[in-house]
């Protein structure tokens, strides 16, 4: 939610500004602005609602502001409409103080109205203008320098925020402050840079500063410093990013989204072999980079599982494979509601945590009120560093790199691969599996990435069925199992990218009310890779189409009569019907993507979304 820059160093700043920005625009882009000093003078603030492009044409790619020292903000708007008034940078009245903000305060209408009683009058509807008045309020009431005066704000404001903020009397420095909303450092060439997340500054250096919670931190050139609550000074280590700068560009692609598509054969297979490593030429799971022993996997009873969003359909997925494969009870649920819901927690219960960002803001709750009740926590977390991969007990670390297109796909991939190898490892634990049966499963886990090549080979054909939709109106996904699971998610991709109504059904449920849905050349998407469960949900999809439905199969059974059922059949390799969601996720994937292209939509940055959402 919302994105923040910095820059302090010898080069122009609002170029790498708007550079930053652009690497951001992912976590908002309703507006963008940016405050940039030069020397001593005032900052020049240039806001534009809108896309960053707006900004960059105002400001002529950021030649028309000069300066070295800045700050900008791309944003996803919670408190007052899209526009140039709300949009950051916001300051004092007298520029004493500005800033740029990203998360809620929630306390902001106590604050707005202590700050009214004191003599403020304010200009725009945020909370952020609230933030950066109080600032100012604390600096000028106790003479206080910076690090005092955001302190103090940091105390009587509660909510999740990330500031950076410049003050008039302290040219040549940023201060930023962070509380459940994340923020990274990266000292270079004797020059600063400062991101929401680790592609704002990739290009620049790859050894990034995480501030903590509830840290300070001051920018100067070439230098930071960073501060607890009391003042006092905290030193940091540094962090090496692997991530490849040109993992975060489009690469040729036309969108991110479909070079995402394209990277999962490989990070899906990074992410397989970061936990099975070969033994004798044998398969052999390895957790010790998560940090889980043999011996703390046996003495879990059960497994709570949450998340948001594609995450948590991972989660769903999880849930069928662990408890097929182990008999250990899981049970999953979203974390927006897990935190709220008193959950019962039996002892020895591991709570799991799937999140790409790590910053989710739900889900990090649910995994402090884990904590907070004695649970052990694993995260599966995409990004280093994040809030939820430092807070966890134990970190299953996925290896997708940086996903930059809105809508997830190589991080989903990479959960399903960090939630079988979580199922396999409790069953080598609990010695519910057989050594065969292990080394079986991982010998065809080894095999999915290019299986999931095979498939986006297939992509000409899915484009071809997939812009014959793009006027519907609704569409419905069915499958039993883990496939109803794979439904989940495939109804999510259409519906966040293209803007086409549609919904998962467990096939069975059909018939009790959604089938009144079904009109003549409504798309049923059918997904079918559960040999077990292949004639029932065939019968369920004679069923609409009996009704006027236009039938998709996805399918691994290619010896079924599935094509004299469905108009239109993609069919997957054959799998461990445990990993099955791998491959099928990917024409579904593709359908999404290609539907929103022959829209003509923004792929990759679809209303209203925005990647990263550190707000409940
Ligand atoms: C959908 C999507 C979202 C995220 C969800 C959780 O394509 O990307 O549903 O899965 O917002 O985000 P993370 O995984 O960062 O916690």
């Amino acid at each position: 939610m919302c994105g923040i820059v910095g820059f302090v160093g010898k080069s122009q700043a609002a170029p790498i500004l708007l550079d930053g920005l652009s690497k951001l625009e992912y976590r908002g882009y309703d507006s963008a602005g940016i405050a940039v000093r030069d020397g001593d003078a005032e900052p020049v603030v240039v806001k534009a609602k809108g896309r960053l492009k707006i900004l960059a044409e105002k400001t002529n790619d950021g030649a028309a502001v000069k300066g070295t020292c800045g700050i900008g903000h791309t944003r996803w708007a919670t408190h007052g409409e899209p526009s140039e008034n709300n949009a950051h940078p916001h300051c004092s009245d007298d520029m004493n103080v500005v800033g740029v903000h990203n998360g809620i305060i929630e306390n902001y209408q106590e604050l707005k109205d202590k700050l009214i009683r004191h003599g403020y009058t304010f200009y725009s509807q945020t909370d952020t203008e609230v933030a950066i008045k109080l600032i100012d309020y604390y600096y000028k009431k106790y003479q206080v320098g910076p690090i005092d005066a955001i302190a103090k704000t940091m105390v009587r404001v509660r909510g999740s925020y990330a500031l950076a903020v410049m003050f008039k009397d302290y040219p040549g420095e940023i201060y930023a402050a962070r509380k459940d909303s994340p923020m990274v450092i990266g000292v270079t060439g004797g020059e600063t840079f400062m991101g929401s997340d680790v592609p704002a500054i990739l290009k620049h250096t790859k050894d990034i500063y995480y501030i903590g919670n509830l840290e300070m931190a001051r920018l100067r050139a070439g230098e930071v410093t960073f501060f607890n609550l009391d003042g006092d000074e905290v030193q940091k280590d540094i962090t090496e990013i692997k991530w490849d700068a040109d993992a975060a560009e489009k690469g040729g692609f036309e969108h991110f989204m479909i070079k995402e598509i394209h990277e999962q054969p490989k990070v899906v297979r990074d992410t397989i072999n970061s936990v099975v490593k070969d033994v004798n030429g044998k398969p052999e799971l390895d957790f010790s980079s998560v940090g889980l022993t043999d011996e703390d996997l046996a003495g879990f009873d059960n497994i709570i599982i949450t998340a948001c969003g594609s995450a948590y359909h991972v989660g769903v997925v999880a849930q069928y494979v662990i408890e097929d494969l182990t008999r250990v009870p899981v049970r999953v649920e979203v974390a927006s509601e897990f935190r709220y819901r008193n959950p019962i927690l039996p002892p020895n219960t591991l709570v799991v945590i799937i999140s790409q960002s790590g910053e989710t803001a739900d889900s990090l709750a649910a995994l402090r009120e884990a904590r907070n009740r004695g649970c052990k926590t694993l995260g599966i977390v995409n990004v280093v560093g994040s809030s939820i991969a430092r807070e966890a007990d134990y970190v299953f670390q996925t290896l997708a790199g940086p996903e930059i297109a809105v809508a997830t796909t190589k991080a989903y991939s990479t959960q399903l691969i960090a939630a079988y190898s979580l199922a396999i490892a409790l069953g080598k634990a609990k010695g519910v599996l057989s050594e065969e049966k292990i080394t079986e499963l991982l010998t065809e886990m080894q095999t999915l990435p290019d299986k999931i090549s095979k498939l986006i080979e297939e992509k000409d054909r899915i484009q071809w069925f997939s812009s014959k939709f793009a006027n519907a109106k609704d569409v419905f996904y069915i499958g039993r199992g883990i496939d109803y699971a794979i439904c989940l998610e495939g109804s999510l991709k259409l519906k966040e990218v293209s803007y086409i109504h549609s919904e998962a059904y467990a096939a069975g449920e059909l018939k009790h009310g959604t089938i009144s849905l079904i009109e003549d050349g409504t798309l049923v998407v059918g997904v079918l890779t559960q040999s077990q469960l292949f004639e029932k949900t065939i019968s369920n999809m004679v069923e609409v189409k009996s009704r006027g439905a236009y039938l998709c199969g996805i399918t691994s059974y290619g010896n079924y009569s599935i094509e004299d059922t469905a108009d239109f059949t993609v069919f997957i390799p054959k799998t461990d019907e445990h990993f099955a969601t791998s491959l099928a996720v990917i024409p579904l994937q593709l359908i999404g993507y290609y539907i929103s292209v022959s829209k003509g939509l923004d792929v990759d940055k679809p209303r209203n979304l925005a990647k990263s959402v550190t707000v409940e």
